[in-house]
């Protein structure tokens, strides 16, 4: 008797034990399977995403349909997290004025700015990285957290954010430098850095900065560009380039393109490449990565049209220590490629980088 009872004990331990054995053997499977495959659970399902609400006839409309499509497009891609995930109060603070100086820069820095006015040409930073720079490749601001700083070749430097942000003053606003310790650049700097916080450092954050487009086997012209700018432009920017200010003067309701308030031959804009990848995907207003308004070729010949207009001018004599890392687009000599001043502007870029590509090989 006393036997049995012994079997039967010893049996329900080993049943247990390899119950035990069986979970921790699969737990330790699964464990492997995501370090070896490298298994990534999605992070936000798109069946987070609400449908669409159907009118009081039951149907969805349009606009619905649009919005719901949009947003589950948008899910793919990064975007910036949630204010209200800041705790702590300070921080938060600093965040939201950071956000506000690259709203509304102009109310800062511009005409009438309050912290140094006529310091800037009155553009808001938003008017280039739209959103807030949030915008699905709406020139936006999801990777310079995860990989800045870095070597820029137009320096020659390992650049940190506030470089970053000072180029941008200097060259897109035409304007001053801050004073890094300033509250202002804390600010600006604490934003951008919050809102890329969830990118892996190091990496590119899917539909961060601006969406490429193809390249055309001509020159980009500006004629052609000035009849899409008449078309498709003008009606906002002005015939003359120089936008429209708000009624009591104070920014921009339609920035200016060109002219003594635009950004200078020195920007980002200046290049080619970027302004048609920022037309293309951003303008006229309302346009998306997922609603182009704009062929390639618009996109090409109104950046030719546009940056062959007058702007301030800059001296970048110190830009780009190493001549052979000047973009194919940068638009002034000395080049290592044998190209001229014309091409690197205006293309037809192909010839160029392929050059580029096969110099680099070799070296
Ligand atoms: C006239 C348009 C324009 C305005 C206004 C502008 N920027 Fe930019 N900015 C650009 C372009 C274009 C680029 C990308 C340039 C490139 O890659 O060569 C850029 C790049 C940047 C980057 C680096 C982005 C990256 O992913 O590496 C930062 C940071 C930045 N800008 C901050 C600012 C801030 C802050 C302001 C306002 C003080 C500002 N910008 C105003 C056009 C503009
Ligand atoms: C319906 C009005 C409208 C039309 C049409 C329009 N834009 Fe804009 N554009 C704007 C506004 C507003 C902004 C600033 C966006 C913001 O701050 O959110 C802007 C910004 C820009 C900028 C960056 C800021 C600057 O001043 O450098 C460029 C470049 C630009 N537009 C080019 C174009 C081109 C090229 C076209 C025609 C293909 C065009 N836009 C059509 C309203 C318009």
């Amino acid at each position: 008797m006393k036997e049995q009872e012994e079997i039967e004990k010893t049996a329900s331990v080993i049943l247990k034990l390899s119950n035990t054995i069986a979970i921790a053997v699969v737990l330790l499977l699964i464990t492997f399977l995501v370090l070896i495959f490298d298994v990534h659970l999605p992070e936000k399902k798109t069946t987070d995403i609400k449908p669409p609400q159907a009118d009081s006839n039951g149907l969805f409309t349009e606009s619905a349909r649009e919005e719901f499509k949009q947003k589950l497009v948008n899910a793919q891609f990064w975007h910036a997290p949630d204010f209200s995930e800041i705790e702590n109060e300070n921080k938060k603070d600093l965040i939201a004025y950071g956000k506000d100086l690259i709203v509304n820069t102009s109310l800062y820095f511009g005409e009438t700015g309050t912290v140094f006015a006529k310091s800037t040409n009155g553009l808001n930073c938003q008017n280039c990285h739209l959103e807030a720079g949030t915008k699905v490749f709406g020139n936006n601001y999801g990777s310079v957290a995860s990989t800045y700083p870095k070597y820029r070749a137009r320096s020659g430097e390992i650049e940190n954010l506030y470089k970053r942000v000072n180029d941008c003053f200097e060259r897109s606003l035409n304007g001053k430098s801050l004073d890094t310790n300033s509250k202002e650049m804390q600010a600006i700097s604490a934003y951008i850095q919050w809102i890329g916080k969830d990118v892996e450092k190091g990496k590119k954050a899917a539909g961060s900065g601006l969406k490429d487009i193809s390249f055309l086997d001509r020159a980009a012209e500006p004629a052609l560009g000035n009849k899409v700018y008449a078309e498709k432009c003008q009606s906002c920017h002005q015939k003359d380039g120089s936008g429209l200010m708000n009624a009591d003067k104070t920014a921009f309701t339609y920035p200016p393109l060109w002219g003594p308030k635009s950004y200078n031959d020195g920007a980002g804009l200046f290049r080619l490449s970027n302004f048609a990848k920022y037309v293309k995907y951003n303008m006229p207003l309302g346009a998306s990565h997922t609603s182009a308004q704009l062929s390639d070729e618009e996109a090409w010949d109104v950046a030719a049209y546009v940056n062959s207009q007058t702007r301030p001018e800059k001296d970048i004599s110190k830009d780009w220590p190493n001549i052979e890392e000047k973009p194919f687009d940068h638009p002034f000599g000395p080049f290592s490629d044998g190209f001229d001043e014309h091409q690197h502007k205006y293309g037809p870029f192909k010839a160029i980088i392929a050059k580029k590509t096969s110099q680099t090989q070799k070296s």
